[in-house]
C-alpha cells in the first residue's frame, strides 16, 4: 500500500528562530534577568547585528544559543530552534554533537576558542574529528590545512606545525574562524570578533567573514558595541538594552532612522563625517545595576523623552514588522 505523503512545509525553516528567550542569574528579588523575553529570526545566508552597551545581555543571548550558560546563571524559557530543532530540548550529548559542527562561536579573545601548549594542526585535526569518526588523520589534516587556506593563512601546511603564540592577533583570529567553519555550519555567533584588533586588521577580518558567508551560505549573528562594523556586515539589527530587544530593523533602518531614543543616543555618540568637528554626545547616564532597573521601560531614567507612561512597560517589538520599536515615544521620520 502506497503511504499518503506526509504534507512538507512549503519553506525552509530559517537558520535560527528564538522566541521568548529568558536568561536568569539568581532566584527571587535579587533575581537578574540578563535576557529578558527575547525573539528574533536569522534567515539563512543572513547577517543579524546585536547592539547594545556593556551589559545588556548580548553575550548571554550568544551564549545561550550554543547552551554554554555557567551556573549560577540559567536559561529559564524559550525556544531556540537552529534549522528547526529547539536546541533546548537536546540532551547535553547531543547537543556537544551540534556544537562545533552545526553551529559555532568566535570570540573577542581567540585565546577563549585555542589551548595555547597544542599546535593548531592537533586542534583543528581534533575540531574535524570530534564530529567525523570515520574520517582519517591524513583526512582530516587535509581538511585544517584547507580551512587555513580559507581564511587566507599564508603557507598553510607549515602553519599547522605552528603554536598559538608563533601568530600575530589577526591571524589567531582567523584560525579560530577557521576552526568555526571547519565542519561546515549554518550558523556562527561572532562575539565582538574583530574588538581587540587594529582597525586595518579588524577590515580584513570582517571581509574575511562576508567572503566565507557567500560561499558557504552562512548565518551570523555579530555581537558587538560598535554600530559602524555591524552597518558594514549586518542585513538586520537588533539593539538590546537591559536584556530586552528595543528596536530591531534593517541595517539601513536601524542606522538612517533610527526610532529609540537609546539607539539614537548610540549613533550620535559615534563620529561621523556630518558632525566633523562637533561634540560628540555620548547617552547621558549608564544603565543601571540589574536590581536597580525602573519599572515599565528599562530605559527611561536617562531618556530625554520619558513621560509618566513609561513607568509602563511599552508593547513589545513586533517580529512581523520591518522595523519595529520598544517605546511610547519613538522619533518619527
Ligand atoms: N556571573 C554572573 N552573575 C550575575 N550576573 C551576571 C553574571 N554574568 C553576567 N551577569 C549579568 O548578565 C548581564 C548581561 O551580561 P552579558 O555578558 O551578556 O553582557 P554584554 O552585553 O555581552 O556586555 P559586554 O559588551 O560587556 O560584553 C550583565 O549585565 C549581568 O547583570
Ligand atoms: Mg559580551
Amino acid at each position: 500500500m502506497m503511504e499518503a505523503a506526509l504534507p512538507r512545509s512549503e519553506t525552509a525553516p530559517a537558520a535560527l528562530d528564538i522566541r521568548g528567550l529568558k536568561v536568569q542569574f539568581g532566584e527571587g528579588p535579587y533575581a537578574v534577568k540578563a535576557v529578558n523575553d527575547v525573539s528574533f529570526t536569522i534567515p539563512r545566508g543572513q547577517v543579524m547585528g546585536l547592539v547594545g552597551e556593556s551589559g545588556s545581555g548580548k553575550s548571554m543571548t550568544g551564549l545561550s544559543i550554543m547552551r554554554l550558560i555557567q551556573r549560577p546563571g540559567e536559561i529559564k524559557g524559550g525556544e531556540i530552534r537552529l534549522n528547526g530543532t529547539n536546541l533546548l530540548g537536546l540532551s547535553e550529548r547531543e547537543m556537544r554533537r551540534v556544537r562545533g559542527s552545526t553551529v559555532a562561536m568566535i570570540f573577542q579573545d581567540p585565546m577563549m576558542t585555542l589551548n595555547p601548549v597544542l599546535r593548531i594542526g592537533t586542534q583543528m585535526i581534533e575540531a574535524v574529528m570530534a564530529h567525523r569518526r570515520d574520517t582519517t588523520k591524513v583526512e582530516a589534516r587535509r581538511i585544517a590545512r584547507d580551512a587555513l587556506a580559507r581564511v587566507g593563512i599564508p603557507s598553510p601546511e607549515e602553519r599547522l606545525d605552528a603554536y598559538p603564540h608563533q601568530f600575530s592577533g589577526g591571524m589567531r583570529q582567523r584560525v579560530t574562524i577557521a576552526i568555526a567553519i571547519i565542519n561546515r555550519p549554518s550558523l556562527i555567533i561572532a562575539d565582538e570578533p574583530t574588538t581587540a584588533l587594529d582597525v586595518t586588521i579588524q577590515a580584513q577580518i570582517i571581509h574575511q567573514l562576508e567572503k566565507l558567508r557567500l560561499e558557504d551560505n552562512l548565518s551570523l549573528l555579530w555581537i558587538t558595541h560598535d554600530l559602524s562594523v555591524v552597518g558594514s556586515i549586518a542585513d538586520r539589527i537588533l539593539v538590546m538594552y537591559a536584556g530586552r530587544i528595543v528596536e530591531q530593523g534593517t541595517a539601513d533602518q536601524v542606522l538612517d532612522r533610527p526610532m529609540h531614543p537609546y539607539t539614537r543616543g548610540l549613533i550620535s555618540s559615534l563620529p561621523s563625517e556630518e558632525r566633523k568637528g562637533k561634540k560628540l554626545r555620548p547617552v547621558p547616564g549608564v544603565m543601571p545595576a540589574p536590581w536597580e532597573l525602573p519599572s515599565g521601560c528599562a530605559f527611561r531614567n536617562r531618556c530625554e523623552q520619558a513621560s509618566n507612561s513609561c513607568a509602563v512597560a511599552p508593547a513589545d517589538i513586533d517580529q512581523g514588522a520591518a522595523h519595529s520599536v520598544r517605546c511610547f515615544h519613538p522619533h518619527r521620520y
